[in-house]
């Protein structure tokens, strides 16, 4: 599939697709909660469709209705026979999974990953749930994971990551232990959002969290809009001279909005305004062409709340004004590509100017950016929306050689894509 440049402005409303971390959540806290519940726009993207055969295969009960499922809670279920789950490549699934399946289950489970899950390190998962006395075994440092029958106990773990963070949430939750968690630089709240949100016994001080002994009861979930998809829109209505985007109800977590709050420091005219909810933290962003764009120092503390928009901050920064600076953080190279890699090697097939030393990348602006390449996109989600939106701006085209995991995070992105190009 080739690219397409962009030569007109576009002014759209824009409604991206329902959040994916807090859809696996949904599914999740809803089925191990008291009581029936809804959970509407819910994202039907390939990961969470993992989670959610996963869920029924361990036997939780949850039906499909149109634009909204039900989700029936059953608090008592244990796993009393051995089972193998597949969890596609939704990293997600797997350690989320780890955390639940430990907990609830007296025989061997074994957690099995395709292609780009296989190459991801569980070292960091195996590390914390170990704390809690939850034994788990890896192929060398990798998936497929075999849970093993454990005898879980209270503990105090530090994590950088926002899926281990919630695996302990949930290991705690369903063995009725009590778990601290302490994070240097904060990840994404959603699980403690929804586990408040549902009655659980949770405190917050700076940096740490203590989960106590709590009964769950359901209540409907609304899932907002997945900020993590709408960048790349936001993105190329910065860079597409004329043109305005409105966003309402999508995601404004604060372990999520890093890459707002740079922008904004880049000059971009970009807004976002919080509106009530309950359960999360949700609102509005309207974002418009930004010519003033201009180069500032990115520090590896905000990467953790901009985990997954590195690659589409990169080509932004293509087009500011002097050199940006971005340092980067090792949980980079552990996603569906090594994200460090893919990025300089989008640069390079760009023909922009960078350095990269000692974790820091150097990238000068502003630059034309040049197409003519052919690229797969390694396969990762994020890395093919980036060369999407890449191409609205290129001399040429670039060619797409496989965009079928697009449908990992969002399945609509051709068909939204094209919403830019319409009469408007
Ligand atoms: C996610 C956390 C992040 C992120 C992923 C979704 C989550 O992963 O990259 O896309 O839903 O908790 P890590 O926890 O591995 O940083």
């Amino acid at each position: 599939m080739k690219t397409k440049k962009i030569n007109r402005p576009f002014k759209i409303n824009y409604a991206p697709p329902p959040d994916k971390s807090i859809s696996h959540r949904a599914l999740i806290f809803l089925s191990i909660a008291r009581g029936k519940a809804v959970i509407e726009n819910l994202s039907n993207c390939e990961d969470v469709i993992r989670t959610k055969k996963a869920l029924k295969k361990i036997g939780y009960k949850i039906i499909d209705k149109g634009n909204h499922c039900i989700v029936y809670g059953n608090p008592e279920l244990r796993i009393n026979r051995k089972m193998a789950i597949d969890c596609g490549e939704s990293g997600t699934t797997i350690r989320l999974l780890s955390g639940l399946i430990a907990a609830i289950s007296n025989k061997e489970i074994l957690l099995k990953s395709k292609k780009s899950l296989t190459k991801r390190k569980m070292v960091n998962l195996k590390k914390a749930l170990s704390k809690m006395n939850i034994k788990i075994k890896l192929k060398k440092e990798y998936p497929p994971i075999k849970i093993l029958p454990s005898k879980i106990k209270d503990a105090i773990c530090e994590t950088k990551s926002a899926q281990v963070k919630s695996a302990l949430l949930i290991a705690a939750i369903k063995s009725g232990k009590r778990i601290t968690i302490k994070e240097k630089n904060e990840t994404r709240t959603h699980s403690e959002n929804i586990l408040k949100y549902l009655g659980a016994n949770l405190e917050k001080s700076k940096n740490k969290l203590t989960l106590k002994s709590s009964i769950l009861k359901s209540k409907k979930i609304k899932v907002p809009g997945d900020l993590s998809s709408a960048i790349y829109f936001i993105a190329a209505a910065i860079l597409n001279k004329g043109s305005k985007i409105e966003i309402k109800n999508t995601t404004l977590n604060k372990g999520r909005i890093g890459i707002l709050r740079i922008l904004k420091k880049m000059n971009a005219k970009i807004n976002w305004l919080y509106t009530k909810n309950k359960m999360d933290d949700i609102g509005n962003i309207s974002a418009k062409y930004s010519p003033k764009l201009k180069a500032i120092k990115i520090n590896k503390n905000i990467l953790y709340k901009m985990i997954d928009e590195l690659p589409i901050l990169a080509l932004i920064a293509t087009k500011a004004e002097g050199t940006t600076e971005i340092e980067l953080i090792k949980e980079l190279k552990n996603k569906e590509s090594d994200r460090i890699k893919a990025t300089l090697d989008i640069l390079n097939r760009l023909k922009i100017k960078y350095r990269f030393k000692d974790n820091i990348l150097k990238i000068k602006g502003p630059n034309k950016l040049n197409g003519g390449f052919k690229h797969n996109g390694f396969n990762d989600h994020r890395i093919l929306m980036t060369l999407f939106i890449a191409g609205l701006f290129t001399d040429k085209p670039i060619e797409i050689t496989n965009s079928r995991n697009l449908k990992k995070s969002y399945p609509e992105f051709i068909k939204d894509l094209k919403l830019l190009y319409k009469n408007h």
